[in-house]
């Protein structure tokens, strides 16, 4: 059973904690972006679980698109390389954009992310992350929305994974991996 899985460590964020927090943003996000339909561009795979409660939460019409970057292969580490993966469907000149990621970590996959958006004439774009490191520099990347700031510990759950597993976790854990696994 997942539950039993010793490299799930301890919770950091709890189902109901992130709910909450999810719910507050949704309410900010529909009080600014009032009048408007914003386009949520989803990173896959990491952000899908924070997409998903967040634009549930959002009381205004939204339209959903998905981009998909790699630049951890995987391991735990980044490669240092951002590759696109998925490019988005919707043509973005003129739209209101919120990029929603899981974590920003060292900033690589967002600057990248950034400059490819950007260069296709939204009206705005914002970004709106689920966590972000305390190390981050969230100013200098233009970060506006933020669920949660962590330490430097790789975590897992709530769409964020190692090598894929421990999406379907509700919560956010540390990740414990076992000298024998
Ligand atoms: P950055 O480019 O270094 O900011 O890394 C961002 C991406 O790395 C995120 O979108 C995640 O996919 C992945 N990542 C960074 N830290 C973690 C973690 O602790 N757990 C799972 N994925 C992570």
């Amino acid at each position: 059973m997942l539950s039993a899985d010793p490299c799930i460590g301890e919770v950091l964020l709890s189902d109901e904690q992130i709910q909450a927090r999810v719910r507050e943003i949704g309410e900010q996000l529909t009080i600014e972006y009032a009048g408007r339909a914003p386009l949520m561009v989803c990173v896959l795979r990491g952000a899908y679980s924070f997409l998903t409660d967040l634009s549930r939460s959002i009381d205004l019409p939204v339209e959903i698109d998905f981009i998909a970057v790699s630049s951890y292969g995987s391991s735990t580490r980044t490669s240092g390389v951002v590759r696109l993966v998925k490019d988005l469907d919707v043509d973005l000149t003129g739209r209101d954009v919120i990029l929603i990621e899981d974590i920003v970590d060292t900033g690589l996959t967002l600057r990248y992310l950034r400059r490819s958006l950007e260069a296709r004439g939204p009206n705005s774009l914002e970004v709106c992350t689920l966590l972000a490191r305390e190390s981050a520099d969230l100013e200098g990347l233009g970060v506006k929305y933020v669920g949660f700031t962590i330490p430097g510990d790789f975590v897992i759950g709530y769409g964020l994974d190692v090598d894929e597993r421990y999406r379907n976790l509700r919560y956010l854990a540390s990740y414990e991996p076992q000298d024998d696994a």
